[in-house]
């Protein structure tokens, strides 16, 4: 894998414990970890304090929708938990978005931390989609601030020749060949993805449902 591009694992489990088990077996081997809305809701911010004095990074994947004194309200939170990365959907609209670049830079600024990523959604994976509904969302993103986007792999080589300012793509339906699709409808390949210009690829149910999710890890890396 090229060094600039990472794989990020989607921790979708229901309990702490089995999300802890998950990290001490695959960091170092994966540095970035994703907590979703079914982990957050389980167990809240131990699981991401528990990952970060690990040493690792937390890719906070919730996904907000909301009106722009809310959302800013709960990125605020987020950069305050130490979070790498954040999600919200681009949907939300251009005043959610600007609301959330600003609540994320002054709350940075007063911590003097790093400040998170801010990444939106443009379609979900899921859903079988025209690139260009992804290409316009993406661009309202990247012109209201956001740093990056999620897309599919299928996308991003559009993405990156349409929109000219740099920013970091995401991409999750990420699959093998020999590997089971699930509810996933455009998904790509390790190489693909990378190929097409992602830098962070996210795998869940290839590692947490192998037989041996470190190895099938490694073979992703
Ligand atoms: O198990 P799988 O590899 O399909 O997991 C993909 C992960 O990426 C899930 O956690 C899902 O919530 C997330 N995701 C996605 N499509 C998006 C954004 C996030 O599949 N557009």
């Amino acid at each position: 894998m090229s060094s600039a591009s990472q794989i990020i694992l989607a921790l979708d489990v229901d309990n702490l414990q089995a999300a802890k088990n998950f990290v001490d077996k695959l960091y170092p081997q994966i540095k970035i970890f994703k907590i979703g809305i079914q982990l957050f809701t389980s167990c809240g911010r131990e699981i991401v304090d528990y990952i970060n004095n690990k040493g690792a990074e937390v890719f906070l994947d919730l996904k907000f929708f909301d009106i722009p004194n809310t959302v800013a309200g709960a990125v605020r939170e987020a950069v305050r938990l130490k979070v790498k990365m954040l999600t919200m959907h681009i949907l939300g609209d251009e005043e959610m978005l600007k609301a959330a670049v600003s609540a994320r830079n002054d709350e940075a600024g007063t911590l003097k931390i790093n400040k998170p990523l801010l990444i939106g959604v443009t379609v979900l994976t899921s859903k079988d989609t025209a690139s260009s509904d992804v290409l316009t969302l993406a661009k309202i993103g990247i012109e209201c601030g956001l740093d990056g986007v999620v897309c599919s792999a299928r996308e991003a080589g559009l993405l990156r020749k349409e929109i000219k300012k740099s920013f970091v793509i995401v991409t999750p339906g990420i699959r093998q060949a020999n590997t089971a699709s699930d509810d996933q409808k455009r998904t790509t390949t390790v190489q693909e993805a990378i190929a097409s210009g992602s830098d962070f690829l996210v795998v869940g149910r290839p590692i947490l449902k192998a037989d041996d999710p470190l190895r099938a890890a490694k073979e992703l890396v």
